[in-house]
């Protein structure tokens, strides 16, 4: 029976071909950086109790609100497809008791995660984020180590005309402090807002400075600053992660009006945006947070960290690298006989190894379709067999040299020099 072709959900994409190449290469580059820095993958399971994210994340956001994959499974739990990394990482540390391990604890990803979101270019309902988190100090330096890390990914991967920018929300207390002069403010113009914002003047007051609704953005031009209200350790705190930010030479630019989309933060946090993505300029961000292990059952911990995602750094990145030559060696038929065949096979065999990268023609083409197909995957030896000695030929070097199959792979080890 022939059925209707199907296609993709919605929101999602194949990730094949060039993309799929240029990805394992990101993830090679960001991996050195940051398990050079001391940070150990994790992988956590791609769905958790859907009380993680409304507890962790925060039931006023839009990710809690709005755009959760939730079900429920057989025995009637819910669970939702992960929106974010962090809150399933400090699961994960209380959960393995890894405050017994010397902090911080520096933990990184590279995962798949999912929101209900409008798609459009660079915004996706299934998305690649890398993240990483410290967990377990609440040193500036941390802070600065790892808004230094991002900009060291980002302008590896040429992510062009990016900008940081920086502010700090302050610890729990001098927050609900402001909020509650926030509020006073936004009450008190609350004719001229949008209906979103006055709906959530209890519930998110500090949204309001998100909205892209004019009579709200005028509101807030005179809207108290949460930076001019900070407790005196709060601000020694941020003026102490922007001294070691100019120190490592990481531009930034403070903007009072900075919010995030999670609730979990407490001072420190920040935004990487790049001019070339348009208007999901949101390349990589995050900051930290505090309270959210003892949120979650865990004792108190700081934390620190961000995650950027893979499409947009992709998006915003310069050409992709060179493909360096990952084919060392091909090997052609002359004409496929049953026997040239088991030979090939056998030098393809003897080739792995001996730790080289080898590919065999498997798709029957003619000597000349083979040869073609070595220089499309940019092969630097190609080794033809025939009835007689095999020819070996240095693609780059242009020599070519006759010798039994058997020698084949040691002249390809030694033939990085000469044949
Ligand atoms: P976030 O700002 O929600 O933070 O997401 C981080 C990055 O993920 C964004 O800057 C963007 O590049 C990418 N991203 C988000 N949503 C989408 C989407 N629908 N399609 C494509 N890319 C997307 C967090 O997730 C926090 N967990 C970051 C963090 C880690 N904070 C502390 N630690």
């Amino acid at each position: 029976m022939s059925g209707s072709k199907l296609k993709a959900p919605r929101g999602t994409f194949d990730v094949l071909g060039e993309q799929a190449a240029a990805r394992s290469a990101l993830e090679a580059r960001a991996r050195t950086v940051l398990e050079g820095a001391g940070y150990e993958r994790i992988e956590t399971p791609v769905f958790e109790a859907t009380e993680l994210f409304s507890r962790g994340v925060g039931e006023s956001t839009d990710i809690v609100r709005k755009e959760m994959f939730t079900f429920e499974d057989a025995g009637g739990r819910s669970l939702t497809l992960r929106p974010e990394g962090t809150a399933p990482v400090c699961r994960a540390y209380v959960e393995h008791g890894m405050h017994k391990r010397r902090q911080p604890v520096k933990l990184w990803y590279l995962s798949s995660f999912f929101r209900h979101e409008r798609a459009q270019a660079g915004r996706y309902r299934q998305f690649w984020q890398i993240g990483a988190e410290a967990l377990g100090s609440e040193d500036p330096a941390v802070d600065a180590e790892s808004i230094a890390l991002l900009a060291t990914v980002l302008a590896l991967e040429g992510v062009r005309n990016v900008r940081l920018r920086l502010a700090s929300l302050g610890s729990l207390q001098s927050r609900s402090e402001y909020r509650e002069r926030l509020q006073a403010h936004l009450r008190a113009h609350a004719g001229s807002l949008s209906e979103d914002v006055r709906a959530r003047i209890d519930l998110n007051p500090l949204r309001a400075f998100d909205s892209d609704h004019p009579g709200t953005q005028r509101v807030m031009e005179s809207a108290p600053s949460l930076l001019d209200h900070l407790s005196a350790e709060d601000a020694g705190h941020f003026a102490e992660v922007r001294a070691l930010l100019d120190l490592a030479s990481v531009p930034y630019e403070v903007d009072p009006t900075l919010v995030r989309g999670l609730d979990y933060y407490t001072r420190t946090v920040f935004e990487f945006t790049s001019d070339a993505l348009g208007a999901q300029s949101g390349v990589g961000g995050g900051g930290r947070y505090d309270g959210l292990v003892e949120q979650l059952g865990g004792k108190p911990t700081p934390g620190m960290g961000w995650a950027a995602g893979i499409e947009r750094i992709m998006l915003a990145g310069g050409p992709p690298p060179a493909a360096g030559t990952s084919v060392e060696l091909f090997i052609a038929l002359e004409s496929a006989t049953a026997e040239q065949r088991r030979a090939a096979f056998k030098l393809l065999s003897d080739a792995r190894s001996a730790g080289l990268t080898a590919q065999l023609d498997l798709g029957g083409r003619s000597l000349k379709g083979q040869l073609s197909n070595a220089g499309a995957l940019g092969a630097r030896f190609v080794a033809i067999l025939g009835d007689g000695p095999a020819t070996l030929k240095d693609v780059q070097g242009g020599e070519q040299a006759q010798m039994p199959v058997e020698t084949v792979v040691h002249a390809v080890l030694r033939g990085h020099h000469a044949l």
